[in-house]
């Protein structure tokens, strides 16, 4: 190799480095347990793939999309709010969005939920829905004809409680509403599992999955 190759692919391989260290703005979260913990209403199958395909999908889409733009080591949430709404932006939104909404479902299950939840978030619901069995219901109803591919939340709106379900990558901070946990039922959370019957897969998560402590920290620092 002559000098001049040298110095070139030297200049090439730094170039390489430096754009590599700029596109990786985002990183995808491990997951808070095993993949195996959630059988078996979700096979470690469906987690590996849904975590290390879907979710890190989404954040390397990300970083190729704010490589180089104002919008690189903004945090995630601030990129949320910043791109929602404005069709120019959409792809940014999507990818933002699907990054923010699957990190916090991860958290929203636990190897140990469906359990009670604890007393402060529990008086909550039973003054707004009656008791927890209303709101789990008023919460698999909302997960399960959510048309489409969506998420269906229990989130904050000012002092009330409430449930609501988004289409696509749609998450309610855009609509300044607090999350406070959430059920991803796009297909690739369940179809390997449950293949169309979303319902099971919804009954298995609200009973057995669901985070309420995770939930209670939300409500604790809203
Ligand atoms: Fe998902």
């Amino acid at each position: 190799m002559n000098p001049q190759t040298q110095r070139t692919s030297a200049t090439a391989g730094a170039n390489a480095a430096v754009r590599e260290a700029a596109a990786v703005t985002f990183v995808l979260p491990p997951l808070p347990y095993a993949e195996n913990a959630l059988e078996p209403v979700i096979s470690a199958k469906t987690l590996r793939i849904h975590h290390g395909k879907h979710h890190q999908g989404y954040v390397d889409t990300l970083n190729q999309l704010v490589a180089g733009t104002p919008f690189a080591n903004r945090p995630l949430k601030e990129l949320v709010l910043a791109t929602a709404g404005k069709p120019e932006q959409a792809a940014l939104f999507h990818n933002a969005a699907q990054a923010w909404n699957h990190s916090f479902y991860w958290r929203s299950l636990s190897p140990r939920g469906g359990n009670v939840p604890p007393l402060d978030l529990k008086t909550r619901i039973d003054s707004i829905f009656g008791d927890l069995d209303s709101l789990k219901e008023q919460l698999g109803t909302a997960a399960t004809t959510q048309f489409g591919s969506g998420w269906a939340w229990l989130v904050l709106d000012g002092a009330k409680l409430r449930v609501v379900k988004t289409d696509n990558a749609d998450n309610p901070l855009t609509a300044q509403l607090k999350p406070l946990l959430v059920i991803d039922v796009w297909e690739h959370a369940y179809y390997l599992d449950c293949q169309n019957r979303r319902a099971d897969y919804v009954k298995g998560v609200i009973d057995k999955l669901i985070n309420w402590e995770f939930a209670a920290e939300n409500l604790d620092s809203a």
